[in-house]
């Protein structure tokens, strides 16, 4: 069996910075709250208002099919995750798939909250190591601040916008995802939400009123679960795949809060130095936060390295992946060509 490796990488973050000194500004905060509680310094912002999700999902879709050095007509399937869709319907992958004018593709949305890019890459192995398809876009991204209440100190300082993109393609070398661990729990769906807007309260003055149509999070309750869920899910795909701390190059951790990060490493026995932390830059983007790292880090990775890519978010939804990086990125367009030859050779 074929395994589906990443073999490139693209992102777009808007390039407006909202300072935590800028918040402080705005609701009763301070930049020593923030940060210490969170490891956040600043977000990104994307202001205009006629831009959305789906337009900074095709800028990072378009950065993908350069460094591969590959059309859109190549690719078979796009998979976007993300809770900020720019409306119900159509999908958010609709929307990238005509942008980007990849005419024999199809795809459909993801909606699991922070764990989305790691729900949605899971599918996309589905396709390529059953052989139905060659090249899937895997997409995660939120523009959150379409979903903020800029007056709730409890939420607007923790999210940014961001979207980063992956390519999946069979590997013949024996790298790429080779686990999965998921699970969901929605007995304690309360605790993050944004209520207004599905069938159960569609738009109205009543759900204006009542700021139904924003984030909210009791955040306590979440920390407590997450804290215990990522880091458990981690351990479980080390023990099962038989790995110990000096296996790992690099954790790679969805981006809600330094403290949760902390102790997932903890306990999967890595030190700092091996963990992918850019929530001080970007804060929590959601379904962008894992590629987003794996963009930031993307020359810095070998082929061969082992990395553990870990999600929780509302739902609950949490899970955690094992990757063999399939190429070196210092070196980009070789290996990936390699991939290409490997797979053309073994007549995928
Ligand atoms: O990505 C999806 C999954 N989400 C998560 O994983 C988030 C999990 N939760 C968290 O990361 C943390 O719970 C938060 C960062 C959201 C909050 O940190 P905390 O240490 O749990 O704070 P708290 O909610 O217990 O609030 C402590 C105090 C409260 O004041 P009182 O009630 O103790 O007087 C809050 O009102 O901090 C207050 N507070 C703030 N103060 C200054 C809440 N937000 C702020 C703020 N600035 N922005």
């Amino acid at each position: 069996m074929n395994h589906a490796a990443i073999t490139a990488v693209g992102a777009f973050l808007p390039e407006d910075r909202l300072t935590n000194h800028d918040l402080e500004k705005m609701v009763d905060t301070s930049d020593e709250w923030i940060r210490s509680r969170t490891g956040i310094r600043e977000r990104r912002i994307l202001w205009d208002k006629d831009k959305a999700t789906a337009y900074m999902a095709t800028e990072a879709a378009k950065e993908v099919l350069e460094r591969r050095g590959i059309g859109p007509e190549e690719i078979d399937a796009i998979l976007v995750a993300t809770v900020t869709p720019d409306m119900l319907f159509p999908s958010t992958a609709c929307l990238v798939q005509t942008a980007l004018g990849a005419p024999n593709a199809w795809g459909f949305d993801i909606l699991a909250a922070c764990s989305g890019f790691l729900y949605a890459l899971t599918t996309g192995v589905q396709f390529i190591e059953s052989g139905r398809h060659k090249k899937v876009l895997v997409i995660g991204g939120d523009k959150m601040s379409s979903i903020l209440n800029f007056k709730d100190r409890n939420t607007c300082v923790l999210f940014g916008d961001g979207a980063a993109a992956v390519l999946l393609e069979p590997n013949t070398e024996g790298n790429g995802i080779l686990d999965t661990v998921h699970r969901i729990d929605g007995s304690n769906w309360p605790a993050l939400q944004m209520p207004g807007g599905g069938s159960l309260h569609p738009p109205s003055h009543e759900t204006i009123e009542q700021e139904m149509h924003y984030i909210q999070q009791e955040g306590r309750t979440v920390f407590k679960v997450a804290v215990k869920a990522m880091a458990d899910v981690s351990a479980e795909i080390m023990a099962r795949n038989g790995l110990t701390g000096d296996d790992i190059r690099y954790l790679v951790p969805h981006q809600a809060n330094l403290r949760i990060i902390d102790a997932t490493a903890r306990r999967m026995g890595i030190t700092s130095d091996k963990v992918m932390i850019n929530i001080d830059r970007y804060g929590n983007t959601t379904a962008g936060t894992i590629p987003l790292c794996l963009y930031d880090w993307q020359d810095d990775l070998r082929k061969g390295d082992n990395l553990v890519l870990a999600a929780f978010g509302g739902g609950f939804t949490w899970g955690a992946s094992y990757v063999k990086w399939a190429y070196d990125g210092a070196n980009v367009a070789t290996e990936q060509e390699a991939v290409a030859s490997e797979y053309g050779r073994n007549g995928v």
